[in-house]
């Protein structure tokens, strides 16, 4: 047990940037919105709904996922589930998310794209005012839907610039490569949109590649098996594309045998701006922190290696230079103050 390390954790400043806002939606929550939406679940406790919550790949947590999302209907319900996990990470210490949403999970159920958006983006905004979190919003396209619904989220991403950074690529990895959303992600760079996509978190590293060369992501999300291919590797340690690994989602959707093969430490190793995120904390039973104490104790990692994860999280954010050198500084500041120097 190294006390300063977790008290690293605890109080470093630090950066999300690979977080599903509908993966933070708690039983409690879940319930409680079906019963003021009058939307019927298969569950009728908080244990029942846990208790479900055993996966064995990423479709058997999509698919409850997706019905978990299904008591969101209005623009409060969008509100409060982004409050909550901002009032949550405000205590662990979180300073900047960029976080993720899938509308066509909602505008698929009759929900507007509006109706999402305004009440994600009046959270996040209540939060830079009360709390001092900053934040940016990367709408994912869900890979099992046709590229042509794909279009239509864009259409509507395109009335809020204002709003929207990024476009993601997000659901099924298995068995549609990336190149099958080539020509939305070309119209979304067109609009300015910045685009990422999760890859290599059950697909091989010839994904990541083609996400890189076809798609032009500017971060990678997952990315595990990149490390599975040197050259690949290599690529993304030369231009220092971030990466986005998710330690207790790997671990709990079995694409890792334990928290000890998670692929965090080899990244770091191999000299990739790799980060550390939570993914859907609700459904996977972590928080940030608790990734960050799960590769801590489970890879053995050092104080300084610790710190440089802090200090990822920033460098591999969309945040302008300055600002990023502000939250560098900050963490710098605190582990002196921690360290008593
Ligand atoms: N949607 C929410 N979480 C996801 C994950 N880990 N992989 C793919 N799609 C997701
Ligand atoms: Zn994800």
């Amino acid at each position: 047990m190294n006390d300063l390390s977790y008290a690293l954790i605890d109080n470093l400043p630090k950066a999300e940037l690979h977080l599903h806002i509908e993966g933070t939606l708690e039983p409690e929550m879940m319930l409680a919105m079906a019963k003021r939406n009058k939307v019927e679940l298969p569950y009728k406790t908080v244990e029942d709904v846990r208790a479900a919550y055993q996966f064995d790949c990423l479709q058997d947590f999509l698919d409850l996922y997706y019905l978990g999302m299904s008591v969101l209907l209005t623009e409060k319900d969008f509100y409060d589930l982004t409050w909550a996990y901002l009032e949550r990470v405000h205590a662990d210490r979180l300073t900047h998310v960029e976080l993720f949403f899938d509308p066509q999970a909602h505008t698929d159920r009759g929900v507007a794209f509006e109706t999402v958006l305004d009440g994600i983006t009046s959270a996040l905004e209540y939060a830079k005012r009360e709390l001092g979190i900053t934040s940016k919003l990367i709408m994912c396209f869900l890979r099992h839907l046709p590229e042509e619904q794909a279009f239509e989220a864009l259409e509507c991403a395109c009335k809020h610039k204002d709003r929207i950074f990024g476009v993601g690529l997000d659901s099924t990895e298995n068995g549609i490569p990336p190149s099958t959303f080539a020509g939305v992600f070309e119209a979304a760079r067109r609009e300015g949109f910045t685009p990422v996509a999760h890859v290599g978190e059950e697909g091989t590293a010839e994904n990541v590649r083609e996400a890189l060369d076809v798609l032009k992501i500017e971060r990678v999300d997952h990315g595990n098996h990149a490390l599975d291919d040197p050259m690949v590797t290599k690529r993304l340690a030369d231009q220092q594309t971030p990466l986005t690994m998710c330690p207790i989602s790997n671990w709990r959707l079995k694409g890792i045998p334990s928290l000890s093969a998670s692929p965090v430490k080899r990244a770091l190793d191999a000299g990739l701006l790799v980060t550390v995120n939570s993914d859907d904390p609700s459904y996977f039973g972590g928080y940030l922190n608790d990734n960050y104490r799960a590769v801590f104790k489970h890879l053995g990692l050092t104080e300084t290696e610790v710190i440089q994860l802090a200090k990822n999280s920033f460098a591999g954010s969309f945040l302008s230079d300055g600002e990023k050198q502000e939250q560098l500084d900050r963490i710098d500041h605190q582990v002196n103050t921690l360290r008593g120097t």
